[in-house]
């Protein structure tokens, strides 16, 4: 079996790893395509070689722009390779403008389309994602769902045929490298850390960091926490604190900030599996924060991974101070945890579902238009 792994962002690299390595192991052949949507060597190669990702054999280096260019220049790029290679099947994974831009070019050509991370809904039109999420899975052949509530949101648009509960690729790659983590990173000593005596926080959504008030807001009410906030700090984040810092340097250089440059996937588990809270308004870290067992206080007004709020160790605090601080300073450490992203083999499950397809399916709508029926 030929694949083509379309990836472009940060966390698509950590999700595609663990499908590299089953179809390694079970002797099938993999081309990855990178669109060049991230591209610093923190935001990028620090990740193939951490995970010992192939070498992408495309390189589109698309680089960063407005949605509408950034995406199109992608989708072109993408049509090109994809007429030459013409895989057995197209990989995408999640729900950055790589994927849609994946997605769209494999369903033109016809070509069959698997979404990994399929069925995520936000319902927040606003968030560029939601967007990229819903088009994806509407033209997708496969589609592989993290969570229950991930199969149930895909019933609720129609779409049932396809779709496999596979569980999490990130939980397969946080159970491979936690390990590793404890064993190679040195950033707890590096950066004088306690275990529990710190909190980790990560903030890039577009309305926290795009607006100066909320960011300085962000800002000043992690700097009221009492114990040391470590804050690597996503290049988007960097341009507006640049920004920010010009009418308010003084909010950049509180005592408890550590504002540091983005991590690598070793170094950034080993801060997460020691924090005492992580507050972030990344999906991946929210339910990173579950999988290593430490409280989360997700600074959006709502979350795709609604089982971590159900299971008590997420709290959805938004941009608001009061509940922020709140949701900090509690501790749900002893509620159970259950398995909410599978049992760590999500990619041999997705590696074993693409085999056994021959070829490609179209996604029933069962939503049907009864005027339209013949008797
Ligand atoms: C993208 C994804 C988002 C994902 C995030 C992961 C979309 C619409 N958004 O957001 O879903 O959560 O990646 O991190 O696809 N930049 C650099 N160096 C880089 C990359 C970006 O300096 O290597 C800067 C550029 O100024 C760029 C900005 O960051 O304009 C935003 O990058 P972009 O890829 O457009 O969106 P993200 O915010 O990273
Ligand atoms: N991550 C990392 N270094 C960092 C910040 C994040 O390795 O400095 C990892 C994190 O552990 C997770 C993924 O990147 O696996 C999440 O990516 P991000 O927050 O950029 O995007 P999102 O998940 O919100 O799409």
């Amino acid at each position: 079996m030929r694949i083509l792994s379309i990836v472009g962002a940060r966390p698509q690299f950590i999700k595609a790893a663990p499908v590299s390595w089953a179809l390694a192991e079970m002797g099938h052949s993999e081309t990855i395509l990178h669109t060049g949507q991230h591209y610093d060597d923190r935001m990028s190669r620090v990740f193939f070689q951490e995970l010992e990702l192939p070498i992408p054999a495309f390189n589109l280096k698309v680089g960063s722009g407005s949605h509408g260019w950034q995406t199109a220049a992608m989708l072109s790029g993408i049509e090109e390779v994809l007429s030459k290679e013409k895989p057995d099947w197209v990989l995408v994974y999640g729900d950055t403008n790589s994927t849609l831009a994946g997605a769209l070019a494999a369903s033109k050509l016809r070509l069959p389309l698997a979404h990994v991370e399929a069925g995520l809904r936000s319902f927040n039109r606003e968030m560029p994602e939601e967007h990229n999420r819903v088009l994806t899975d509407h033209c997708s052949d496969l589609l592989f769902c993290p969570t229950h509530t991930a199969v149930r949101n895909l019933a609720q648009e129609g779409i049932t045929r396809g779709v496999e509960r596979v569980g999490d690729t990130m939980y397969d790659a946080v159970l491979r490298y936690i390990p590793l983590a404890r064993e190679r990173s040195g950033i707890m000593e590096k950066l004088n850390l306690e275990p529990q005596k710190y909190l980790l926080a990560t903030i890039h959504r577009p309305y926290n960091t795009d607006s100066p008030e909320i960011l300085k807001q962000l800002l000043m009410t992690l700097s009221r926490l009492d114990e040391t906030v470590v804050f690597p700090v996503h290049p988007r984040t960097r341009r507006m604190l640049i920004e920010l810092a010009r009418t308010h340097l003084s909010l950049l250089g509180a005592p408890n900030l550590c504002l540091i440059d983005p991590l690598g996937y070793l170094d950034m588990l080993a801060l997460e599996s020691n924090a005492r809270v992580i507050l972030t308004d990344s999906g991946g870290i929210q339910k990173e924060a579950y999988m290593v067992g430490v409280p989360c206080v997700t600074l959006r007004p709502e979350t795709e991974w609604v089982e971590t709020v159900e299971a008590g160790w997420n709290t959805i605090a938004g941009t608001d101070p009061k509940r922020i601080l709140a949701a900090a300073r509690n501790n749900p450490r002893h509620l159970p945890r259950r398995q909410i992203f599978g049992s760590g083999d999500a990619a041999y499950r997705i590696v074993a579902h693409l085999t056994a397809r021959a070829g490609p399916t179209c996604p029933v709508i069962s939503n049907r238009v009864p005027e339209l029926e013949f008797a």
